[in-house]
């Protein structure tokens, strides 16, 4: 028997028991005639001692023992002299008789702690190490208990957990797609899935009206902080369901996620936001309402007086800064600098501040008067002390960059505490969206989704601005201004779908050859269904209040999508290109 008791175990009422404990070296020391081993696993750390009076091998053997050296030690639980008062097991030690080394280890090369001294790309080589450590055992636990809790949730309400499978066809969710050659069928690929999407409506015109899975998704695009290549969803679907059925499931979910895993209770019911005041308010559509400073539009106010910046925009918005009008003219430029960084891309910055005194002060004096100002000021609701940031241009990209600001201002201003959790359904998304350069309409969630009943007449309508004003049958789950969730309503009848491939501009040829199989399905009774996909990663920073959710994930990839661990992606032999009938076009020199 390795053991007899974890690391984290022990405590004063196991004195005098023998015990035998297997773990890692924490750290030892020798203090006067004692040596003092930290034994460490999943569970906790507990002190050893091997004192004086033990036999010289054993004194010898303890004393040198390395960092990170796998040990097996038998011993008497002792009451300590000096107790730990941070460490649980802090008031006991283990008087050592016998020590076995199960495996030495080369000194690692980072410490192994709370705080280590590694590097990002050091600590990703060595993955395997970096996930000894305490954060990293404690994200991965929290992954592990949100996983069970929804699992239980799910299944008490009479969802079924069901596969789908990994090698499948182009699915739409907007991504590019990972591609797996086939050796069986030359010159053929395999896409990993985005999602499951079509396979869930599948599955509810297979008659499993209630359907999830936590599972794998892969898409080829840009990372960043919440965004990984392989990604898990929460991936729902269910049958005979209205929109309100799905949110209120899936609230339902939330509220004992909160509850089960943080204690934490969430508003009994979520406040919903439509897309049109989120992007006119907040400049998102994931609007993080832990704090107002909500976005106001002015440009009727400003236009007309001869200030020719704002005189030539579509849009001028401004939010107010609570308590800004004490900004030194060192702090207003470094903003201006701020928003014209490419990230945020604006080309100035206005500010009008509403002094204490009553006075106004502002960086467009020249252009307008103080009472044009007030007007201004009173609009976007500004009290003394305030101050107000303004920018100007297109509308949607001004209201966006505008919501750069606005977030970076909570931030600034500590308006985001990650403990305080404020969730929101956004509703009524446009259901497609124009784009310019390739002059056709594209799905805003996916060609699957189901435009809100009350919109029919438009959505069958050939004029484009009707086809831009119908809302979809859609919702995202938001929290703290980020997309937690996402899903819709779904179309299920085939002659809808092949309409709505008409809008999107996908030929009758293009439809059948890409999604044949599933406008086939709709035709054998496909009943009316919704559903929604979370994403779990995302759930799981969120609730460690974190905004990255690499640590959530056991073995991520890094910005790049390599795994520096692993060293993947890799060249294949050519042999196994052969086989594939694959051929290498690259050289570096494209790169440069
Ligand atoms: P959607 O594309 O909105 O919807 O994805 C659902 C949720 O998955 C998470 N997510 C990601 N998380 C980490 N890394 C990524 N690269 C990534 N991409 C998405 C987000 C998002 O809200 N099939 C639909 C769902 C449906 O309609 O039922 C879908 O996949 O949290």
């Amino acid at each position: 028997m390795y053991r007899t008791n974890t690391c984290g175990e022990l405590r004063l009422c196991n004195a005098g028991q023998q015990v035998t404990l297997s773990g890692w070296v924490q750290k030892a020391r020798k203090m006067g005639g004692m040596t003092f081993i930290d034994l460490r696993d999943r569970y906790g750390i507990t002190q050893l001692v091997v004192d004086g009076g033990a036999s010289s091998e054993l004194v010898e053997l303890a004393s040198s023992v390395g960092r990170e050296w796998v040990l097996q030690v038998v011993g008497t639980v002792v009451e300590r002299q000096s107790k730990n008062p941070k460490m649980e097991t802090g008031e006991i030690e283990i008087s050592v008789s016998e020590i076995k080394v199960l495996n030495k280890a080369n000194t690692p090369p980072f410490t192994i702690e709370d705080e280590s001294d590694g590097g990002e790309e050091l600590r990703a080589k060595y993955r395997y190490l970096d996930l000894r450590r305490n954060p990293l055992q404690k994200a991965l636990k929290l992954r592990h208990q949100i996983a069970h809790q929804v699992r239980n949730f799910l299944n008490d309400q009479n969802f079924l957990e069901i596969e789908t499978p990994y090698l499948i066809k182009s699915t739409p969710e907007g991504a590019r797609d990972f591609v797996v050659p086939s050796r069986m069928n030359p010159g053929q690929f395999y896409a990993l899935p985005q999602s499951p999407q079509t396979f869930k409506q599948l599955l509810m015109v297979a008659g499993y009206d209630r359907y999830f899975q936590i599972v794998r998704c892969f898409r080829d695009e840009d990372l960043r902080a919440d965004r990984q290549p392989e990604f898990t969803q929460i991936d729902c679907e269910m049958a005979f369901v209205e929109q309100e059925d799905v949110l209120n499931t899936f609230e339902d979910l939330m509220r004992t996620l909160f509850k089960n895993v943080l204690n934490v209770d969430i508003p009994a019911s979520i406040p919903r936001m439509s897309w049109y005041d989120a992007m006119d308010y907040y400049g998102s559509d994931k609007p993080d309402i832990r704090f107002d400073m909500r976005i106001c539009e002015i440009t009727s106010l400003v236009q007309g007086f001869g200030f020719s910046v704002f005189d030539s925009v579509e849009y001028v918005g401004a939010i107010n800064v609570t308590g800004g009008a004490s900004y030194t003219r060192k702090q207003t430029d470094e903003l201006t600098e701020w928003v014209k960084r490419p990230q945020v891309g604006a080309k100035g910055l206005v500010y009008i501040k509403y002094n204490e005194d009553g006075s106004i002060k502002s960086s467009i004096d020249k252009f307008y008067t103080p009472e044009q100002l007030q007007v201004v000021l009173s609009k976007a609701g500004a009290q003394k002390g305030d101050m107000l940031l303004v920018l100007c241009g297109a509308k949607r990209k001004t209201q966006n960059m505008l919501g750069v600001l606005r977030i970076e201002m909570g931030n600034r201003l500590g308006l985001r505490d990650p403990f305080n959790f404020a969730p929101l359904w956004v509703v009524d998304f446009p259901l497609v969206e124009w784009d310019d350069e390739t002059g056709r309409f594209y799905a805003m969630h996916h060609p699957f989704t189901a435009p809100k009943p009350e919109h029919l007449e438009l959505f069958y309508s050939d004029k484009k601005e009707d086809l831009e004003r119908v809302c979809a049958n859609a919702y995202d789950f938001v929290l703290n201004g980020t997309e937690l969730g996402g899903g819709s309503i779904r179309i299920h009848e085939a002659e809808m779908q092949q309409r709505m491939f008409e809008v999107l501009g996908i030929s009758k040829e293009d439809a059948e050859y890409k999604f044949g199989f599933i406008i086939n399905a709709f035709k054998f009774g496909a009943p009316p269904h919704g559903g929604l996909a979370f994403g779990f990663d995302r759930i799981c920073a969120l609730f460690g209040g974190q905004e990255t959710i690499r640590d959530y994930i056991a073995f991520p990839k890094n910005n790049q999508g390599r795994d520096v661990m692993i060293d993947s992606p890799s060249k294949i032999d050519d042999t196994q290109m052969e086989e594939l009938f694959l051929e290498s076009t690259f050289n570096e020199n494209q790169l440069k």
